[in-house]
């Protein structure tokens, strides 16, 4: 039975993947999002290959009413991907009122009107950033939660009032903590996989890239259609209300992976630029993907080398 689906964030990379998804399995995806960091290309795009099923609406979910009566009042919905954020260590860091906004009370906008609209599920984009740079790797659902940042305090807030949600007043909620996306249509000044979008460009125009320090430190990147992967079946799994799950793919890639996998992808053979490591870097990030092996059945990761040859 086809479904319709809220997106939050649906201009954004990762909302527009998943959007991309449901229009094309033939879903009903009504897409929200006031562009603050997202693209109209996108909603061009998804646009082009909507057959009748995508509803785009310019809202801020900030405003309660606009998307009370815009969205639910005139849509069924039968659950939400809450994907929309303001999605930056570095503007929390300025600007923690603002990000707070977005980040906490939008969020807490989306549960309300889920409770009052009875949506039956709501799957929530986390982050990683709440593990803030406590050393023990890898990471995985019980891992001690220590955020450094005002964005990852948020996320942990938004997944606290997912649990007060489901428990309270029994919205079923699923949080996602991704560790670092990466995929086409990525913006290059993303903090998670920027570094991909950063090489890429200059290793193909034969500019040899900047690393700082070794660039023996490492992260867990995941492609952007695994991620997707894992929030339809989150929607969709039953028996899972109020659970959590790191996203990532369980393998390390450092930075000189990275540099050789961009160098082959496009025959060249330059040499980095090593540079001193910059302050306040994580050296080194990995999850331990087990769970979602366990819950989903998934672990047919999109390879590194594969996900890069894609962008
Ligand atoms: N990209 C990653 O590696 C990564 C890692 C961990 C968590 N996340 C989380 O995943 C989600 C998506 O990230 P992304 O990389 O696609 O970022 P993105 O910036 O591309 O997407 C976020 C989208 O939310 C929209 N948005 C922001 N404020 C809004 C508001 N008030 N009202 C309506 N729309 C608003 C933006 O315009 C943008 O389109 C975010 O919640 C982010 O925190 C991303």
């Amino acid at each position: 039975m086809k479904s319709r689906y809220l997106i939050t964030g649906v201009a954004g990379f990762i909302g527009s993947h998943v959007g991309e998804e449901l229009i094309r399995r033939g879903d009903e995806v009504v897409g929200i999002d006031n562009f603050y960091s997202g693209r109209r290309e996108n909603i061009e795009f998804l646009q082009s290959i909507s057959n009748n099923n995508f509803h785009f609406l310019e809202i801020d979910f900030r405003d309660f009413e606009k998307l009370e009566k815009e969205v639910f009042q005139k849509y069924n919905i039968d659950g939400i991907f809450h994907i929309g954020a303001v999605a930056s260590v570095q503007k929390s860091i300025e600007d923690p009122r603002f990000t707070n906004s977005v980040n906490v009370a939008g969020t807490l906008n989306i549960l309300e009107l889920a409770r009052k609209y009875k949506i039956r599920r709501v799957v929530f984009s986390s982050s990683a950033a709440i593990y803030g740079d406590e050393p023990t790797l890898p990471k995985n659902e019980n891992s001690t939660i220590a955020p450094i940042s005002p964005y990852g305090y948020e996320k942990l807030i938004g997944e606290h009032y997912m649990d007060i949600y489901n428990s309270l007043y029994g919205v079923e909620t699923v949080s996602l903590r991704y560790f670092n996306v990466y995929g086409e249509r990525q913006d290059p000044s993303s903090e998670y996989s920027g570094v991909i979008s950063i090489f890429e460009d200059r290793i193909s125009k034969g500019i040899a890239p900047n690393i700082y320090g070794d660039g023996n430190q490492y992260r867990d990147f995941v492609y952007v259609k695994d991620v997707v992967k894992i929030n339809i079946l989150a929607m969709e799994k039953e028996g899972i209300a109020g659970e959590k799950f790191v996203v990532g793919t369980g393998k390390t890639t450092t930075i000189n992976r990275l540099f050789e996998v961009v160098s082959k992808k496009h025959g060249k053979n330059l040499s980095p630029n090593y540079l001193p490591p910059r302050e306040g870097d994580i050296r080194e990030s990995v999850c331990d993907s087990s769970k979602v092996k366990k819950v989903f059945g998934f672990s047919q990761w999109i390879e590194f080398e594969e996900g890069i040859s894609r962008l």
